[in-house]
């Protein structure tokens, strides 16, 4: 059966860390959304990795990866990451599966992505610059390239004919830029073509054979819930479906399948680009939450914006996600703050609002209704059991509980693979 890992807040909640924690007990990992503007880390044994791709189960020798049609694939982020793997003594082949009908992300979609955005001014999204919305409107405008006619030279050089044609019309004379050529772009991805071969495969027959073989399959999500298409912050949102839905579509598994979901939080709340953000700190101690917790982004470096934890968001994602537990992340972060504040509530022209509203005009004037809580000062990133943790570190933990009305599960208390507290 299929357990589902999702984000329940703007990305970045430690899906890397906990997926990789929680793969030891499953057969297969697979990605089932977005591409490689998503940046999940692991770190075991002191080494840090940073997948964008690859599944964050691939440090397991025994464990197989699977990328799904709902991923969108850059082909130089792909290699870059396998042979940075390689270099590290990690061999992917025989372990490592491609869906063929996955789209494929090209040059275009890359630069189109960067001037779109630009475009936009005071609009601007702050997208990775990956090329993610592009492939993704071609793949719904049906000239997208899947990973299938990617590897055909035939089907790929017409299809990349057509593609490029709407392309350079829009660079050269809306957007004024240098215009992309055929001959360019099939010179420079024949090694990619080639070196994709490999590992493409029908993944969702696979993964459903498995499945009816009685193996384990855990889905990795990207993002987080409030960056999807259709429930997040729209128009600042990603291309794709993070919510726990998007599995099934993703790597063409049934509902039926889905045996739990797994949301995970983070202890606070960050946020990387544009877009409303109500609980968000914007003096020293939103400073000293970026600094103590690290939050620069994974995939871009950006310095993430950093607020108090968000209870009405968390809740509606455990919603519709249909979420059974929460595995809360970097709480050690928290140590040191005199006083630790959880948003309960917004406030709108003095009426008070108990879940997460769609319309922009409030979620972005809304002012947040607190509970402040009394912080911690001890170090608890070596604690191994709750029963271990200070009083108002439970406190806090038993209050998120409370408000979004989820059991947390797990405790996370470091980057590392071991730092992690069974809570029940
Ligand atoms: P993802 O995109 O959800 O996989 O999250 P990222 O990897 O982008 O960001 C999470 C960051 O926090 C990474 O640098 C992790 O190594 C780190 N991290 C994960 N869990 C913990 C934790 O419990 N405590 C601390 N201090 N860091 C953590
Ligand atoms: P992981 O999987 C945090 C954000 C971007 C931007 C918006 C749209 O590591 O949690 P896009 O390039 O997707 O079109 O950008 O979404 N974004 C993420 N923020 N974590 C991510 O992934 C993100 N992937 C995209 O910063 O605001
Ligand atoms: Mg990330």
């Amino acid at each position: 059966m299929v357990t589902v890992v999702v984000g329940t807040q703007w990305g970045d909640e430690g899906k890397g860390k906990v997926i990789d924690y929680l793969a030891e007990k499953f057969d297969i990992i697979a990605r089932y959304q977005g591409g490689a503007n998503a940046g999940h880390t692991v770190v075991v044994n002191n080494k840090k990795y940073i997948f964008h791709l690859i599944p964050s189960g691939i440090l397991y020798p025994k464990k197989i990866c699977v990328i799904g049609n709902g991923v969108v694939i850059d082909p130089v982020s792909l290699f870059e990451e396998i042979e940075y793997l390689k270099n590290n003594g990690i061999e992917v082949e025989g372990k490592l599966f491609i869906a063929e009908n996955a789209h494929i992300t090209l040059p275009y979609h890359k630069l189109l992505d960067k001037v779109e955005d630009k475009f936009r001014g005071k609009g601007q999204l702050g997208t990775t610059g990956r090329g993610i919305g592009t492939t993704y409107t071609d793949k719904f405008g049906r000239i997208g390239i899947r990973v299938i006619d990617f590897i055909d030279e035939d089907v790929f050089i017409e299809k990349l004919r057509i593609a490029l044609e709407l392309k350079n019309y829009l660079f050269k004379e809306y957007y004024k830029e240098e215009i992309l050529k055929v001959d360019k772009i099939y010179k420079d991805y024949k090694p990619y073509r080639e070196g994709i071969k490999k590992f493409a495969i029908n993944t969702a027959v696979y993964l459903n054979e498995k499945i009816e073989q009685g193996k384990k399959i855990l889905a990795e999500g990207a993002q987080g819930t409030f960056l999807d298409i259709d429930f997040g912050t729209y128009p600042y949102v990603t291309a794709s479906n993070p919510i726990a839905g998007g599995a099934c579509i993703g790597l063409g598994i049934s509902p039926k399948k889905i045996e739990k979901i797994i949301g995970v939080a983070k202890a606070y709340t960050t946020r990387v680009g544009m877009g409303p953000f109500p609980t968000e700190i914007k003096d020293d101690i939103g400073e000293k939450l970026r600094k103590v917790g690290n939050e620069f982004g994974a995939t871009t470096g950006r310095p993430r914006r950093c607020g108090w934890f968000d209870t009405n968001l968390v809740k509606f994602a455990c919603i519709i996600n249909g979420i059974d537990e929460i595995i809360l992340t970097k709480l050690d972060v928290l140590t040191g703050f005199e006083k630790i504040k959880i948003g309960v509530g917004y406030k709108y022209e003095d009426e008070i609002i108990n879940f997460y509203p769609f319309n922009s005009k409030i979620f972005s004037n809304c002012e947040v209704i607190y509970e402040e809580l009394d912080g911690w000062g001890e170090n608890i990133s070596n604690i191994r059991s709750y029963r271990g943790l200070p009083k108002n570190v439970k406190k806090y933990v038993e209050k998120i509980e409370e408000k979004i009305g989820i059991k947390i599960t797990k405790i996370s208390t470091g980057s590392s693979r071991g730092q992690i507290i069974e809570k029940s």
